[in-house]
């Protein structure tokens, strides 16, 4: 990861002028939960699909500091495909520096638990977007009979053996869902999760799991079973396919209804898109859904850039808007006539991008922090400093979104945290003619 580097971008001014194919990668919130359940298992786990990103780099830093065995197929991460083999796992402390740069590797303390009784851990810092505490998790621990400990930032958590317990979530929370319903897959006995979280990222993964021997029911419901295999390790009898990234497609439904004559987006999974599909067709994006794995995105360039039509949103856990797509959907609106609304009901501190959105032109106002009130059309372009920063992985997106769609040339640093979510993304939009490039 290259701290320093930038994306270059020179605006298209409002001209939706690229065309092409973009191909969507699996879904980073799927495979860093994948790679976390390979620790229930008794030899080498294959992993398919799975986004060559930061994240799943750090994680696997994360894993082989554990003792893990870890290999892309032919040492390549182009290969999308990941060996691991948790079997000569001999630690049980998860290195902070590591954990601290990444949330989702709390998860990992699920599978450490369940086989070997111990774990500790950072307590996961806050970013950007909110505080984000793990109380759900403790709570979950605590009632599955485990001890913990918080001494100088990092959590102790022991537990010989985890019994089963039922446990209802006070929030939704999608990580605590999926560490919870792991920790539970090797116990004696049977844990119901209450209150759960219901996204394709989580069947995704517990299909795998129970492809492999594993016992769970209900997941993309509310309240998921698991009866535990009482102290088996799973085997690997079938390997993981990451789902298509919904959250990389929302992203580029966004960008091609703004900048694209013609776009599709292929290897994506449209049923998980329908919201945003319906969302952006009644404001008057005009969105083919060509088979199972492709839309298509036109812009008719005879008729003059009409402005598509404001609506409002109130972001919300699966199947409702995803907290993940607000941003690029505000850079969106930015661009419709009317007024819209945009209500963030998941994270606290989701808005800080909004900043950089009002200096290339956009008029939001940010109301008690969870709400932004955007009026448009506004023309973007390049005020006097063109500097722009990227502060979570999907404001990122956004302020990458917005630079395309302005009149000038911008830089944008803290790309790394892009990368975290988007792989290459500058190829992938160069390959369909943006002006972009990363020094
Ligand atoms: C996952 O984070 C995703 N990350 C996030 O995507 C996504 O925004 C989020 O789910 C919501 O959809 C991964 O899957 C790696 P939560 P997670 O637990 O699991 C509160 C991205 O850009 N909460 O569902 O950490 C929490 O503070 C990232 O890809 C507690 O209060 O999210 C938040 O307000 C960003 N106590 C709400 O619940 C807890 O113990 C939802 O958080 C746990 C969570």
């Amino acid at each position: 990861m290259n701290k320093k580097e930038k994306f270059i971008i020179r605006g298209l001014g409002g001209k939706r002028a690229l065309k092409g194919r973009v191909s969507l990668n699996g879904a980073k919130n799927s495979a860093l939960k994948a790679m976390a359940g390979a620790i229930l298992f008794e030899g080498k786990v294959e992993l398919n699909n799975i986004p060559n990103t930061e994240d799943v780099h750090t994680l696997n830093d994360i894993l082989v500091d554990l003792g893990a065995k870890i290999q892309w197929k032919d040492n390549d991460p182009s290969s999308k495909t990941l060996y691991i083999d948790a079997s000569t796992m001999n630690k049980t402390d998860i290195n902070s520096e590591k954990a601290k740069v990444m949330r989702a590797s709390v998860v990992l303390t699920g599978p450490m638990l369940a086989r070997f009784g111990k774990v500790s851990f950072p307590a996961p810092g806050g970013c950007v977007i909110g505080a984000r505490p793990i109380d759900l998790f403790i709570e979950g621990y605590k009632k599955m009979g485990a001890t913990v400990r918080l001494q100088d930032e990092i959590y102790y958590i022991e537990c010989p053996k985890l019994k089963e317990a039922e446990i209802n979530f006070e929030k939704i929370t999608v990580g605590g869902t999926e560490t919870l319903m792991m920790a539970s897959v090797l116990i004696s006995g049977k844990t119901v999760l209450k209150n759960c979280a219901k996204e394709p990222e989580i069947v995704n993964v517990a299909s795998w799991l129970n492809a492999c021997g594993a016992d769970i029911e209900g997941v993309g419901t509310d309240t998921i079973t698991i009866v535990g295999t009482g102290g088996h390790l799973l085997k690997p009898q079938n390997s993981y396919r990451a789902i298509p990234d919904r959250i990389e497609a929302g992203s580029f439904l966004f960008l091609g209804a703004l900048t694209a004559e013609e776009l599709y987006i292929d290897n994506c999974n449209p049923e998980h898109l329908s919201l945003v599909i319906d969302l952006l067709k009644n404001s008057g994006v005009s969105i083919d859904i060509v088979d199972d794995k492709t839309i298509k995105i036109t812009n008719s360039q005879n008729v003059e850039n009409k402005s598509y039509r404001a609506f409002n949103v109130t972001t919300k856990e699966y199947p409702g808007f995803a907290t993940d797509l607000q941003s690029p959907l505000v850079t969106f609106l930015t661009q419709c006539e009317g007024e819209s609304a945009v209500t963030e009901t998941i994270f606290e501190g989701r808005f800080k991008y909004v900043n950089d959105l009002v200096d290339l032109g956009a008029r939001i106002s940010v109301i008690d922090n969870n709400k932004a009130v955007v009026s448009g059309p506004t023309p973007l372009y390049q005020s006097q400093d063109n500097h722009l920063t990227a502060h979570d992985i999907r404001a990122g997106f956004a302020i990458v979104l917005a630079c395309l769609i302005a009149k000038g040339n911008f830089t944008i640093s803290n790309i790394h945290l892009i990368d975290r979510g988007y792989e290459s993304l500058e190829t992938r939009l160069r390959a369909i003619g943006a002006d972009i490039r990363r020094e």
